[in-house]
Order: structure tokens, then sequence, then C-alpha cells
């Protein structure tokens, strides 16, 4: 059965949005926090080793029940319950969309075409496990008989950046196997990773859904290429493996056929960090630490599937997501991490997000009339404390925030964890309460530099009623790390469905693709 196809500015919840709005936008949170002493505990919702502090937005009790009344009225739980159950709710590829079940530990059976499709899932992990505890334990030999010391992830996009980001996540839980990324189609890339390594250790895991793009085959064979130089094509087997749904392509390549990792049609290339794309994670964390990984996902999976939507976590990430941009016409929203082991977060999030809501069609193929998919980007602090949050502070834009921290650091450094968290809380509220003319008077008078009032002090001020959200984990862990990326994909998925978008193909990116090829081919005719 398909999505219900509802346009959510014509249901009765916008319309009171709308309303309410009028008055919604002369919220000042100074003043929210003084009406209510419990503001912060009201609007905190907690999970596991979570903690979501929702409380310096600009909304009250009265657009939180809007924004739910808006996710039941589009019926967001039918659309959850598709999703989980492998209706094929990305209807113009005419898939279903199962990144859920490859994290699920669920004994029960989830159709695709009338097939139960968990076999081929605890299958594939069985097979995850069995080939990176060899790699890693060095049964597995490369040909000169020498152990793997380095891996080499070969794909782009989804391919490339889930992965990416998780290793480099949980780099402190990593094994000894070196694990580099390559993806661009740029040789410099290309070179400069391989420079240093030796072929006779090294393991290259080309990854690729379709095995026809164009970045990751050129990287692929000039990366074999290379490695004939040192090695013959009977090596190749030894060295190279793959994670595809084409068979065929990866074999005609020289890959044995034991050595494919399979990937289904109903894993989108974006959220397939769970599948056998997560290859380059087993190996460079181990399949315990992998599988830990799941289990997180899988634990917010069930609270999203499971729980009242005023208590939902990425619902009301959605909701508020949608209430900025509907509403207040926010453009983009920033992701500020304070770990400096998220740095690649931002950059998987805009695959995940951009490529998924950035849609200008709704399921009816009507231009939508509203705004859909915001700008995803960020940083880690502190360093972005000393570039781009002065535009944050005292810019023209409003750029809703999510501050994403740890209570727990990973090496113990006590002074340096406590410096680190007294930024994570200033900066919101920095954001959200500003700082006064009479504020920049006293601080002025205290300096002894009152002479200088008139000319600083519109400078010196500081607006506020800036939004923000505090996530909170307890240490960042496999887990944790699991439930932070499962709760923004469904943040994403919620976001799409409220649109009345379908968030699942990828259309966008086709036409660029197509035009190179076109250049390619002309450039060929005319050298
Ligand atoms: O160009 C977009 C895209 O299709 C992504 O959605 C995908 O993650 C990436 O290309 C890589 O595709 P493949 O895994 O088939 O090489």
């Amino acid at each position: 059965m398909a999505l219900k196809n509802i346009n959510p500015t014509q249901t009765a919840a916008w319309i009171e949005l709308e309303k309410h709005y009028s008055e919604a936008k002369e919220f000042q949170l100074k003043k929210l926090f003084k009406e209510d002493a419990n503001r912060q505990e009201n609007f905190t919702r907690n999970f596991d080793a979570l903690s979501f502090d929702f409380s310096k937005n600009l909304l009250n009790q009265e657009t939180l029940k809007h924004l739910v009344d808006l996710a039941e009225e589009v019926d967001l739980k039918d659309a959850i319950e598709k999703y989980f159950t492998g209706d094929k709710i990305n209807a113009t590829e005419k898939r279903a969309v199962l990144h859920t079940a490859l994290r699920s530990n669920s004994e029960a059976p989830i159709y695709v075409d009338d097939k139960d499709v968990t076999p081929k899932i605890r299958t594939a992990l069985r097979k995850i496990k069995a080939f990176s505890n060899k790699v890693i334990s060095g049964k597995w030999k490369g040909y000169t008989d020498k152990p793997i010391t380095d891996i080499v992830n070969i794909g782009i996009g989804g391919s490339d950046l889930g992965p990416m980001m998780v290793v480099e996540a949980l780099k402190f839980y990593k094994n000894k196997l070196n694990t580099h990324f390559v993806s661009n189609v740029d040789g410099d890339h290309v070179f400069e990773t391989i420079k240093d390594l030796n072929p006779e250790t090294t393991l290259f895991v080309i990854v690729s859904k379709t095995f026809t793009t164009q970045e990751t085959l050129t990287n692929a064979n000039t990366i074999r290429d290379w490695f004939l130089k040192s090695a013959t094509v009977f090596d190749v087997a030894k060295h190279f493996v793959a994670v595809s749904t084409n068979l065929k392509a990866v074999v005609d390549f020289g890959i044995d056929k034991k050595n494919v990792f399979p990937m289904w049609d109903w894993v989108g290339g974006r959220f397939s960090l769970w599948s056998g794309v997560g290859l380059s994670i087993a190996l460079a964390l181990g399949f315990d630490q992998f599988r830990a990984l799941l289990d997180g996902a899988e634990k917010m999976d069930q609270h999203f599937r499971n729980t009242e939507f005023s208590n939902n976590i990425p619902v009301l990430m959605g909701l508020i997501g949608l209430w900025y941009t509907n509403f207040y016409d926010c453009e983009s929203e920033a992701i500020l991490s304070y770990s400096h082991y998220l740095s690649k977060f931002p950059e998987y999030l805009q695959q995940a997000s951009m490529e998924s809501n950035g849609k200008g069609v709704d399921r009816n193929g009507n231009p939508v009339t509203y705004q859909t998919g915001s700008i995803v980007w960020g940083g880690v602090g502190t360093n972005m404390q000393h570039s781009f949050m002065q535009l944050l502070h005292q810019g023209t834009k409003m750029i809703p925030a999510d501050f994403i921290g740890y209570k727990e650091s990973l090496y113990k450094e006590e002074e340096h964890h406590s410096k680190l968290m007294a930024n994570f809380y200033a900066q919101p509220q920095a954001l959200a309460f500003g700082k006064t003319r009479e504020d920049v008077h006293l601080e002025l008078k205290v300096k002894g530099e009152l002479d200088q009032l008139s000319t600083l002090l519109p400078f010196k001020t500081f607006t506020g009623n800036r939004p923000s959200n505090i996530i909170l984990f307890e240490k960042l862990t496999p887990e944790t790390l699991g439930m932070l990326i499962s709760m923004y994909e469904q943040k994403v998925f919620v976001q799409g469905i409220l649109w009345n978008i379908y968030s699942f193909d990828q259309f966008g990116v086709e036409l660029g693709k197509e035009l190179a090829k076109k250049i390619l081919e002309s450039q060929k005719i005319t050298n």
C-alpha cells in the first residue's frame, strides 16, 4: 500500500499553526523561561543514554500540541508502520525502504515481494563477521603471504560518507588496521591516499550498490593498475573485495564471487552503512563493535516506532525543524558537535538529509507550494566558536542549531572536558538569552570604559532569542553513535512524510552526471 498523500498546508493543524504563529513570532525565550519555572524539565525528553532538551526553542505547549496534531493528521503513524514492514514507500523507484531491518534483532519476518528478507540479512552479517575476523586476526593473507595492515574503502556518496564518518567517530575503539577512504574522481585524492601504501598488505573494499558509478569504477581501475605494477592478475582476488548488488560487474572486475558482500535494492545508498557497506567499519573496529552500533540504532528505531509523538525524540526533532522551515522561514540548520570525533557528522548528514528531502515536487507530482528540505551544515566545538559562530550570534539569519555533547570524555581528561562542556552549555545560553544594552553598560562600567558606551553599545549587544536543541549522551560508544545516527535518519523520514514528498529517490543527482558524460565524450572526439 502506498503512503498517504496529504498536503500538510491543507490540514486543520497547519491552519491552527498559522494562526498560532501570529502570536508565536513574538515569542521571547527569556519570557518563556520566566513564565515557566520548569520549562527546561517540561521540554526535555529522556531515552536510554540520551537526553533531548528542546526548551530553548520558540515554542510553547500550544505550539507542541498543534505540531503533534499535524503529525497525526498526515498519519505519520501509518507511514511509520509501512516503512518498518516493507511497504514500497519509495514509490518512484518501486522499492521498499528497509535499512531498519538491517539492524533489527527481531525474529519477525519482513516481506518484500512475498519473500522474507531477514534470513538474507542474517547470512550477510555472518559473512561480514567471518571475513572481518579473518582479516583482523591476520589469517587472511596477501599475495606474498603477509597479513593485511591497511584497508582502503573505494566508494562515493552513501558508499563512503557513512562508513567514513563512523570509522572517524569511533576511532577510539579501533584495532590496528589502518583505514583509508577514496571517493572523489580527483586522481590527486587517489594517489595522495595510496602513495605510502604497500600493495602486499593492503585490502581494497570497493563499495558500489550499482557498480556503475563513474567515480568508484575509475578509482577502482586506477588502483588495480597501481596494484598490478607489483602483483599479477591472479593476486587481485586476495586484495580486492566488493559490496554490491551487481555481481556480474564485480566478477568481471576480477573479484572472487565468494568475496562479494550483498546489497539490496531496498537499502538506499545514504542509509546503507548498516549493511555490507559497513564492512570497513567492521574491519576497523571488529564485528562486535559493528553489532553494538546496529544495536544502538535498533534501540532508537524501537523508540521511534513505539513512542507517542509528544515524547518521541525523532518526531519532535522533525516537527521542530518544520516549525522553523515553514513558519520562521529558516533556510538552514547547524549541527554543532562538542566531540571532535564527530567532525564528519555534518558531511554525512548533508547527504542523509539533503539528498532525501531536497525535493520540489509532492507525492502527487505537483510542485510544492511550501518550503522543504533545509540546508544542513556544521562543525565541531570549540573550533567553530572561533569561526562561524559570530554569524549565529549576531548575524541577520536565524539558524536553529543542534548542540551534541557527551557527559564523559573517552580519555577522561577532566580539565579539558569541563572546559569543553562549559562551552557546550554556554553557546545555547548565549544564543537564547543574548546580552542586553544594560548588560553592556554594566560591563563597560566595571572595566572603567564607560566613555566608549555610545560608540560600542550596538555592536556589543546580542539580541538573543536564537533557537537550539541540546542533545546529550552519556558517552560516545558504538551503541550511542548508532542511536544518534538512527535518530537523525528518522527525523529525515518524519520530515519527508510531513512535507508529502518522496524522501528515498534522488533523481536530482542524475542530470549533472549525464551532462558530464556528454562533455567527456565530446572531449574524446575533439582530442
Ligand atoms: O549520486 C548519488 C548516489 O546515487 C547516492 O545516492 C549513492 O550513495 C551514491 O550515488 C553511490 O552509488 P553507488 O553505491 O551505486 O556507487
